[in-house]
């Protein structure tokens, strides 16, 4: 009867046998009983974000929304992007083939995993086959990437498909910027936003579908929501259904922690791809690959570029280079054909990122220059040829240093297949591989490590302390984390003053847990209260949460260069952070000013839109705690306070000049672990004398190992505002090593069990 067959079916397997009214009755009193266990709940925790719980003029909305769509009314036929419509593009992907099966599965399974090659469609597609089964009717269905730019990119196609305004039917969530509305019926978000909610309302009431998507990335808020989901989806018995995927094939560990739960194949179409390695090692890969792009590009059969580096700084570096030597070799010969040259990395302004999407025009080649973004979380059509450096950077901890660095390592060898195997989605491809055959073999590591097994923990613990969960080590983890880095993070948490020294989340903690930040950021933030300089520590910490405030172009970095030294303060990065940001507003946010003033006009407008989001969050805090004044406080210049509140939260990242004769010039010590560390050559204090102590933000290891935001401070504060971490030693009781310090570090890094013992049982 229906022309469009199951695509408007709205039945729910299951349920398909019972009469619409029956149904309707029956959804109605699961409503009713869901707001009022809802009601009592917040009635006994008087539940603080109450707000964040689905209500029923929500879930009116959106199921009417889901109707409208339903009718199809506003469904586009043609897409703006291809000569195919957008229903061909969709019914053109390996998953569309089996898209009854898997929808079955759904149905009939509360766990599914779903393996598929990168490019088949799970991401885009699954999503909306089971919006347009009626799962949408019961709770939003909710996919998780974990990183931001899949979330906001793959939302923004995915709206484009349905015909929607993105933030209307299909919306995504990332940290401090929420594109959703009660309309809402597809929702993609980061893992970290999915963990935040869990910690909110456990059972997720809200959903009724949830992906973990890329799974096989194993991020640490994919794995804590591994085990909190396998809770959740048990707790409501049918209620929520819970989808994970991934593209590689370690899906009988997923089954088996998921209750045995079927598993999904979907088989891509995928050419073969044949692969080049270098003879020698590559001493610089940077030039090596600008070469090998131009090599294929003079050389080769049509077909795009797709180039893995390791950040932004290396693809900036290499796109310029790369349009300097086009127009160089156009000029000579103009017969060669133009090279379109595109970066994509997290931190590239949106606009920026689809352009990556865009058909490339006949006649011409596309070059993407990516992150490791491109391996599985996003797929570019019509790329042909793959160069693979083999390195990608990672946010490593290493518990032993008690430091947190991003470094450059070499990737696993299921990394480099999967970055092999986008040369063959469109046609047989090429791979050329920037190692030796030796290193693929014999240096890379199989599989990559999860991140739960060597990131810090702090965050992740305070959240799952947050949630109640107190016996951190028997968490249910599909992977446990090692014994030694849980350890590290109580510790770092009871020197914070999060945990008691039985282990137990205190009242300042539970506030840190509130903010969905770092704990060294929360606690400077909550501490900015006390040391009455809140309003300005907002300021710096949305500065410190956008990339990219200083713009320098590489014709006008000396110019560029002036412009920012203008706003160095002398005590170091974060009041400089502050100053921009205050004469950006004297100047009312004008864009020429901007300009003038070589900054970013689009990271202050994101840093404005944070510290707004900063400033509700405190405000729904001040809610909480009944507090009759607004927590928010300016110091009325008294800067000094900002860097004491800085040093309340960041003690751990101070740093000590170095005496001149064990150091090149200019070098610091950290005060923890006595490791060697430099001033970054962007921060203002860089070869800055009579600084002798500092605290840093972040510390990144390239060639050296440098700090990121750098502020100068006080010795003493470091005893007065860190009594559990520092002492003062007198001068007679010091080891002759220790001479030159009167400041010492209470704790013992490379034995954090010496000083911490576990809270189960043992204290
Ligand atoms: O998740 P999976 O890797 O299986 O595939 P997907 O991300 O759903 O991508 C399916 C198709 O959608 C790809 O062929 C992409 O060309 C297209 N797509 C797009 O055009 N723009 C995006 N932002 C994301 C996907
Ligand atoms: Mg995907």
């Amino acid at each position: 009867k229906n022309p469009e067959g199951s695509m408007t079916r709205v039945a729910q397997y299951g349920s398909k046998f019972m009469s619409e009214a029956k149904q309707r009755k029956l959804e109605q009193k699961r409503e009713e009983e869901r707001l009022k266990r809802l009601e009592e709940r917040s009635r006994v925790n008087g539940d603080p974000l109450e707000k964040m719980m689905p209500r029923l003029n929500g879930d009116q909305a959106r199921q009417s929304a889901y109707q409208e769509w339903q009718k199809q009314a506003k469904r586009q036929e043609y897409g703006p992007r291809s000569n195919m419509s957008i229903r061909e593009q969709r019914e053109s992907l390996p998953v569309f083939q089996k898209r009854a099966d898997l929808v079955k599965l759904v149905a009939e399974n509360d766990f599914l995993v779903v393996v598929g090659e990168t490019g088949s469609g799970k991401t885009t597609q699954i999503t909306q086959y089971l919006a347009e089964e009626g799962f949408a009717m019961k709770g939003v269905i909710a996919c998780t990437q974990p990183r931001r730019v899949a979330a906001t990119s793959v939302a923004r196609r995915v709206a484009q498909e349905v015909g929607c305004k993105i933030g209307e039917e299909v919306g995504y969530t990332i940290r401090f910027e929420d594109v959703t509305s009660n309309k809402t019926i597809i929702k993609y978000m980061t893992d970290g936003m999915l963990q935040r909610e869990a910690l909110v309302d456990p059972d997720l009431t809200k959903y009724s579908v949830i992906m973990l998507d890329e799974a096989h990335e194993r991020t640490i808020a994919t794995d804590v929501l591994f085990a909190l989901l396998r809770e959740a989806v048990i707790r409501r018995k049918g209620g929520l259904k819970l989808i994970v995927t991934s593209a590689t094939l370690d899906s009988a560990k997923f089954s088996n922690y998921f209750e045995q739960c079927p598993v999904f194949k979907i088989e891509g179409r995928t050419f073969p791809v044949k692969i080049f390695y270098t003879k020698e090692p590559e001493l610089d890969y940077i030039s090596s690959c600008i070469e090998t792009v131009i090599d294929v590009h003079t050389n080769n059969p049509p077909g795009d570029i797709l180039v893995f580096l390791t950040g932004k700084e290396e693809i900036d570096t290499c796109c310029e280079t790369l349009v300097d030597k086009m127009s160089l070799l156009r000029g000579e010969n103009p017969s060669i054909a133009e090279l379109i040259i595109l970066p994509i990395y997290s931190s590239l302004p949106s606009e920026m990122q689809t352009r990556i999407f865009e058909p490339t025009p006949a006649g011409k080649r596309k070059v993407v220059l990516a992150t490791n973004i491109a391996e599985t979380s996003v797929t570019i059509d019509g790329i042909y040829y793959v160069i693979d450096p083999g390195y990608v950077k990672v946010n490593a901890y290493d518990p032993k240093l008690g430091m947190d660095s991003l470094i450059v390592q070499p990737i696993s060898r299921a990394q480099a297949d999967q970055r092999s195997g986008r040369a063959g989605r469109t046609g047989p491809g090429i791979c050329y591989r920037l190692y030796t055959k030796n290193a693929y073999l014999n240096e890379m590591g199989s599989n990559t490590v999860p991140e739960i097994q060597r990131q810090n923990l702090s965050y992740t613990i305070l959240m799952l302390k947050a949630m109640g969960i107190d016996d951190v080590i028997e968490f249910n983890f599909m992977d446990k984390p090692k014994q030694n880095s849980i350890l590290t993070a109580l510790e770092e948490l009871y020197i914070l003053d999060a945990l008691d020294e039985n282990g137990k989340l205190t009242d300042f903690g539970q506030r840190m847990a509130f903010f969905p930040m770092e704990p060294l950021l929360s606690k400077t933030l909550i501490k900015s209260i006390e040391f009455g300089c809140s309003d300005e520590v907002i300021t710096i910490i949305a500065m410190l949460s956008v990339p990219d405030i200083f713009y320098r172009p590489r014709e006008k970095r000396d110019q560029a260069d002036k412009a920012k030294a203008r706003f160095h303060d002398y005590n170091g990065d974060h009041l400089t952070f502050l100053n921009v940001y205050n004469k950006w507003s004297d100047a009312e946010n004008s864009r020429v000013w901007c300009q003038d003033n070589y900054i970013h006009e689009k990271s202050m407008r994101r840093a404005k839109d944070v510290r707004k989001q900063l400033i509700q969050i405190m405000d729904k805090l001040d809610r909480k705690e009944r507090r009759p004044r607004s927590s928010i406080v300016s110091c009325m210049g008294n800067w000094d306070q900002i860097r004491k509140a800085f040093v309340s939260g960041f003690f751990k990242n101070s740093a000590k000049r170095a005496a001149v004769h064990d150091a090149e010039e200019g070098s610091y010590r950290t005060l923890v672990e006595n490791t060697p560390v430099h001033v970054h050559p962007s921060s203002s204090l860089f070869k800055k004398h009579g600084v002798d102590h500092v605290i840093y933000h972040t510390l990144v290891l390239t060639n050296k190992e440098y700090m990121h935001c750098v502020t100068k401070i006080d010795p003493k504060w470091l005893v007065t505002y860190a009594p559990r971490f520092f002492r003062s030693v007198e001068p007679g009781n010091m080891s002759s090593k220790k001479k030159n310090e009167k400041i010492q570090p209470l704790f013992n890094r490379n034995d954090p069990k010496e000083n911490w013992r576990l809270s189960k049982g043992r204290r």
